[in-house]
């Protein structure tokens, strides 16, 4: 090689070697950049599934225990009017208790749609509303236990409907 070609071929090297550099800084940038997006786009569908997930949780626990009040309401109207029936209707109270209480652990499925600072009294009313049939539940099985029958049965066709109807206009989601 010609002593002339040496510094060209330094100056091509050189340049090469810039180029390279650049690449490298650009693609490290857009390689972070990527990463950023990324990130906040994981970001932002974990907070979507997350409020998602804890929606259905929620309204879940009362969804299930208002199908059990309602399959063993069923139950206990079947057991008094046939009459005689004292232990299913004793299993279906019993029962229903259970599931006033299950409903009590969750809430107002519309609790969201009221205004932040009526939220804890709404919360509220809504155990209290769950008190009251609970109290219901105990005076149903006291008549049940004590064989009035008719007693029992006008309460579950009667009181308990209203309670359920009113609580429901109050406290389901729109
Ligand atoms: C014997 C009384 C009751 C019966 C048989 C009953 C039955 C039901 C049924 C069949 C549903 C629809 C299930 C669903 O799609 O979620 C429901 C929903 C609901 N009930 Fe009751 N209910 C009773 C009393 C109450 C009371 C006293 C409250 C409140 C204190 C209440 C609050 C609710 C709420 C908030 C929902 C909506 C649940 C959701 O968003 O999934 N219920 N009830």
């Amino acid at each position: 090689m010609s002593n002339r070609k040496i510094p060209l071929l330094f100056a091509f090297l050189v340049a090469g070697a810039v180029a390279c550099g650049l690449t490298v800084a650009r693609a490290a940038s857009a390689a972070a950049e990527a990463r950023a997006c990324a990130e906040s786009a994981h970001d932002e569908a974990a907070a979507a599934l997350s409020a998602d997930a804890r929606a259905p949780e929620e309204n879940e626990v009362v969804h299930r225990a208002m199908e059990g009040l309602k399959g063993n309401l069923k139950k206990l109207r079947g057991a008094l009017e046939a009459g005689g029936k004292q232990a299913e209707a004793l299993a279906a109270v019993a029962s229903m208790q259970k599931h006033a209480l299950e409903a009590k652990a969750g809430g107002p499925s519309n609790l969201a749609e009221k205004p932040e600072a009526e939220r804890a009294a709404h919360a509220l009313a809504y155990r209290r509303e769950i008190a009251v049939l609970l109290g219901e539940l105990a005076a149903l099985e006291v008549e049940v236990i004590d064989g009035q029958d008719q007693a029992a049965l006008a309460r579950a066709k009667d009181r308990l409907i209203t309670l359920r109807d009113g609580a429901h206009e109050r406290f389901q989601k729109q």
